[in-house]
């Protein structure tokens, strides 16, 4: 696809960029470009340009601020030593925004032009990479429906977009053990839902709880099942996966509920390569708090795009700790090899990492 490029007229100075990069934390500055492609019903995908980031004109009654017709991705542009800049997977990120775009009804768009658009962003904001440790250019993706109508059917006006932010611990801070919190009068998803897609209406759902979870002090909420069975599900934006003292690890199987982390995959491959044994299945909250307190599990990690590997240390239901695991080898160690080949350290065994 061709991309127009209309260069920022006025693009954030070096010691501005550089100020920002001392500390970028998350999400919270964003660099001078936009990557944008329209879709209409009649015209398909066209109009593919890198513009000047700045607040886009919608009309008030555009379908994705009634009924949230939208989907997004989240993906890492690294900056590697010989002075590269790569990213993850993204064929998968493409892959994935499709499947969410079906079940949103929204179209789907060439995975070859979904990667394109971050190669183009990233050559117009190439100066935002950060290059500190665990430090990333945080890509979001999304698309959604522009369209103004306020009847309740698929949009016939589509907007993707890219936007990009420099990106440090996503917790912020060194890396730590988080605190999680069990949700029990909130679920995340049901089946026939929406829950393997990645859609804002999701992350909506979970706000209450995650507002719940941090005044008890907690970094994320769990959510369980929906048929209140005691299985766990995920974080509100990660996968979770327990490691036992006997060479296992397991994480809940994707049932079409949970969110297919392509980190959760990553790190099946990456466990599974160093002689683990791995298990998708369901697990329940019981099983993790007994198998802490039997010392049959000994590590609990949570996993994604922007937390990369976070230990878990305590799993707080109601007000009372049932499970507490500190930071443990095999979650160090899997977080040293992923990074390390995000990042260029250690060598891309899975042809993983596409140069941008
Ligand atoms: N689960 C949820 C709900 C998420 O938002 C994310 C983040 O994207 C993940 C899991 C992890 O997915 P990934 O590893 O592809 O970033
Ligand atoms: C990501 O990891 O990319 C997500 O979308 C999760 C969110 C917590 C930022």
């Amino acid at each position: 696809m061709k991309f127009d490029v209309v260069p920022h007229p006025n693009p954030t100075d070096s010691a501005q960029i550089a100020e920002v990069l001392k500390d970028p934390g998350f999400g919270t500055h964003f660099t001078d470009h936009t990557a944008v492609i329209d879709w209409t019903a009649a015209g398909g995908w066209q109009n593919a340009r890198v513009e000047a980031y700045g607040p886009i004109t919608l009309d008030p009654a555009a379908a994705v601020l009634h009924y949230a017709q939208e989907v997004f991705e989240g993906t890492k542009a690294y900056r590697h030593s010989d002075g590269g800049i790569w990213t993850f997977r993204p064929f998968a990120n493409a892959a994935r925004m499709n499947s969410s775009a079906r079940r949103l009804a929204l179209p789907e768009l060439e995975e070859q032009a979904f990667v394109e658009s971050l190669e183009q962003l990233v050559s117009a904001d190439r100066q935002w990479v950060p290059s500190g440790e665990g430090e990333a250019l945080y890509l979001r993706p999304f698309m959604f429906a522009s369209e103004a109508f306020l009847g309740v059917r698929p949009a016939k006006e589509v907007s993707y977009r890219v936007i990009a932010s420099p990106a440090g611990n996503y917790f912020g801070g060194e890396l730590k053990p988080v605190k999680i919190w069990v949700s029990r009068d909130y679920v995340r998803a049901a089946p026939g839902g929406t829950g393997a897609a990645k859609t804002g209406g999701n992350y909506a759902g979970s706000l209450l709880p995650q507002q719940q979870a941090a005044e008890k002090g907690c970094d994320q909420v769990l959510f369980l099942d929906p048929l209140h069975d005691n299985a766990i599900e995920e974080l509100g934006g990660m996968n979770v996966f327990l490691v036992t003292a006997d060479g296992r690890i397991i994480t809940p199987e994707l049932t079409g509920t949970i969110l297919e982390g392509i980190t959760r995959d990553s790190v099946l491959q990456l466990a599974r390569d160093r002689g683990l044994t791995v298990e998708e299945r369901r697990i329940t909250l019981d099983e993790w708090e007994a198998g802490v307190e039997d010392g049959t599990i000994t590590e609990v990690f949570a996993c994604g795009t922007a937390a990369v590997i976070t230990p878990i240390g305590e799993l707080l239901d109601g007000e009372k700790t049932i499970a507490s695991t500190g930071t443990g080898e095999v979650t160090q160690s899997i977080r040293e090899e992923l990074l390390g080949i995000q990042t260029g350290t250690v060598e891309d065994r899975y042809g993983w990492m596409h140069r941008l």
